[in-house]
């Protein structure tokens, strides 16, 4: 689906995608959040103390065994309401332009979006979690365990970040 605001700004480049998809994706749930616009939403997870529940299709139900027993998870959430053909990009709160790559815009030529949420209940295919982003209805990609001793890097740097929080 197209974005609301098909303008670009200046500096943002837009190219021609594939004619062809090279692969199928299950939408296996539906994120719900307070948010029902773009503006409204936290810029990022860690922003928002909000509790936002996962609804889990319930064919998938088995497959949420021993998922209580993780303090944090890892979803993955499918930005349906962005563009999906920009490679060059000038978010807000940047002076210059960007590169899509180096970015976690929503626009994206696969608009997947990440975020580590703290699990709070698990009640059937219902997941109560914090430290999510996205619009009310957002598709559910997919659930992983959150491991702090593989997954976190605590020296990783994003050297463009320092220029613009400076
Ligand atoms: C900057 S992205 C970060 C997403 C994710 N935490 C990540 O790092 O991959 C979050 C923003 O995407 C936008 N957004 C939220 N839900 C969306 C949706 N369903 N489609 C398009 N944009 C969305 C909102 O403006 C929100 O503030």
């Amino acid at each position: 689906m197209a974005a609301d605001d098909e303008s670009l700004r200046d500096g943002e480049v837009a190219i021609p995608l594939p004619e062809n998809f090279d692969a199928g994706v299950y939408f296996i749930g539906r994120i719900r959040t307070p948010w029902s616009s773009r503006s409204e939403c936290p810029k990022n997870g860690r922003e928002s103390e909000v509790e936002c529940t996962i609804e889990l299709d319930t064919r998938y139900a088995d497959g949420l065994k021993d998922v209580e027993r993780s303090s944090h998870l890892l979803i993955l959430y499918w930005m349906d309401k962005a563009r999906r053909d920009l490679v060059l990009q000038s978010p807000r709160h940047c002076a210059t332009q960007r590169g899509t790559f180096a970015l976690r815009s929503p626009v994206r030529p696969n608009p997947i979006a990440a975020s580590v949420v703290k699990l709070v209940k698990v009640e059937g295919t219902r997941l109560t979690v914090i430290g999510l982003d996205c619009l009310d209805g957002t598709p559910l990609v997919d659930i992983k365990p959150y491991f702090a001793s593989t997954d976190s890097v605590a020296d990783a740097t994003v050297g463009w970040h320092q220029d613009t929080t400076k």
